[in-house]
């Protein structure tokens, strides 16, 4: 049902509007834009009343799906008590949530500063980690993500994402520990032992030696949902530890119970110094967090300031956010689900020759295609060719890496097994289609 009494325009009409008064750079999925005006659970509905299964949810964002009735009540009520204060004065939203999200992180995580975008929350965690050592030099991952502010776009390690380069110094990377396309060959058990010796040897060879952080997302989302083999974290963190620098997990994309554990760094057995957090923290709404120690928080002396962060809005669909998480048990959903999901992109991956590699961990999940298993040549022609008869099938998939050639899963992580099966079946007869 809709929620709004507001007339939608004609498809079309939206279309070529779009086209006419946005940047040309606000890209759009499929060859015929999709036009959608309403969303419920798992579903949404375009603006020919046609409802498509998401299995992308707004990019791993709507994290209880869409609409979900307790955040909606609860951002309908907020917003009608107190919309915007500003952090100059105190707020019970503010402060529920960060009360919260310190009951969720791991260790001594327990000082927040809220932002509203994952590209800010990482500004802030690198801006803090040099304010607390002292030094400049980061270190980031080849294939990460890390936003599109200046510094964000600079810690991005993807030429289509970086329009412009070298406009920050201080940025270093090392190899993405990412098995499927390591550049030191299947180590198997010791591929750990590779990557993390390369992130010294980065360190050795390109920095001064005493680099401020390391900034790593626990899986690299937007590079196409890379998996790093089981004790790479926990080799990295000691290296940059032992060097006198911080560790920063961006979970910008795989916090708040996505992965089956509430962030996603816990799987590798580390609790970072510093962590970022946004686009399920609030249910779909504007929000990030930039989670620390007390220690490390305090060596933020300068002033600083937030004109929307910390907003009464957002920080009521955190703190909800997190309340429903918490009663659903929303990693214990995760990782069952996740499982589900992941035996059907299996039984895909037997089907079809071009599915290289499937992987991920709990409801977030990819396939990476390949135009021949052995050479492993991207084929981004088949992702646009899957998503648009997937599109055909009613079902919604996202897709990533730095060829293109990745298909990303995320849903509602309240889907339940019945949605399950129903998007893999249509992502069956999808992937027939273009077979
Ligand atoms: C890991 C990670 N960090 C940072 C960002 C930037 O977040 P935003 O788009 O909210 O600025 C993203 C966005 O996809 C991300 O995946």
């Amino acid at each position: 049902m809709l929620q709004t009494e507001t007339p939608v325009p004609a498809r079309e009409e939206l279309i070529a509007t779009q086209r006419e008064y946005l940047f040309p750079s606000v890209g759009t999925y499929y060859r015929n834009p999709l036009v959608l005006v309403e969303g419920r659970g798992c579903w949404v509905t375009d603006a020919d009343g046609r409802k498509y299964l998401d299995l992308f949810g707004g990019v791993l964002t709507t994290s209880l799906g869409h609409c979900h009735p307790e955040i909606v009540r609860v951002v309908q009520e907020q917003v009608a008590r107190l919309g915007h204060t500003s952090t100059l004065y105190v707020t019970a939203p503010q402060v529920e949530a960060a009360r919260r999200l310190a009951g969720i992180a791991p260790g001594g995580l327990r000082r927040t500063y809220f932002s509203n975008s994952g590209s800010e929350a990482v500004e802030t965690a690198v801006m803090l980690a040099r304010l607390h050592t002292g030094r400049n030099e980061i270190v980031a991952l080849r294939h990460s993500y890390a936003g599109r502010t200046v510094l964000g776009t600079e810690l991005t390690a993807q030429a289509p994402w970086r329009p412009v380069g070298g406009l920050v110094g201080g940025v270093r990377f090392a190899a993405s520990p990412y098995p499927y396309r390591s550049p030191f060959g299947d180590a198997g058990e010791d591929a750990a032992d590779a990557f993390a010796a390369d992130l010294e040897e980065t360190i050795a060879t390109t920095t001064t030696g005493k680099p401020a952080a390391f900034l790593a997302e626990p899986i690299q989302g937007v590079g196409g949902i890379i998996v790093p083999p089981p004790n790479y974290f926990r080799k990295a963190a000691e290296i940059i530890r032992r060097l006198g620098g911080l560790f920063i997990a961006d979970e910008v994309q795989t916090g708040m119970a996505r992965t089956g554990k509430w962030f996603a760094i816990e799987h590798f057995g580390v609790v970072p110094d510093i962590m970022t957090v946004s686009k399920g923290i609030a249910g779909g709404f504007p929000a990030a967090a930039t989670i620390t120690t007390d220690e490390i928080a305090a060596s933020w002396k300068a002033k600083t300031f937030s004109t929307f962060g910390g907003n009464p809005v957002s920080m009521a669909a955190v703190a909800a956010t997190i309340g429903v998480m918490e009663r659903e048990d929303a990693p214990g959903r995760a990782t069952v689900r996740g499982q589900q999901l992941r035996d059907g992109l299996e039984q895909l991956a037997r089907q079809y020759e071009w599915i290289g590699e499937v992987r991920g961990l709990g409801l977030m999940q990819a396939l990476e295609l390949v135009r021949d298993p052995r050479t492993k040549e991207p084929a981004p022609e088949r992702v646009g060719a899957l998503m648009e008869a997937a599109r055909e099938e009613g079902l919604l998939i996202g897709g990533a890496g730095l060829w293109g050639n990745v298909v990303r899963l995320g849903p509602s992580l309240l889907i339940s097994e019945a949605e399950v099966a129903d998007a893999l079946a249509r992502l069956g007869r999808a992937c027939d289609r273009i077979n």
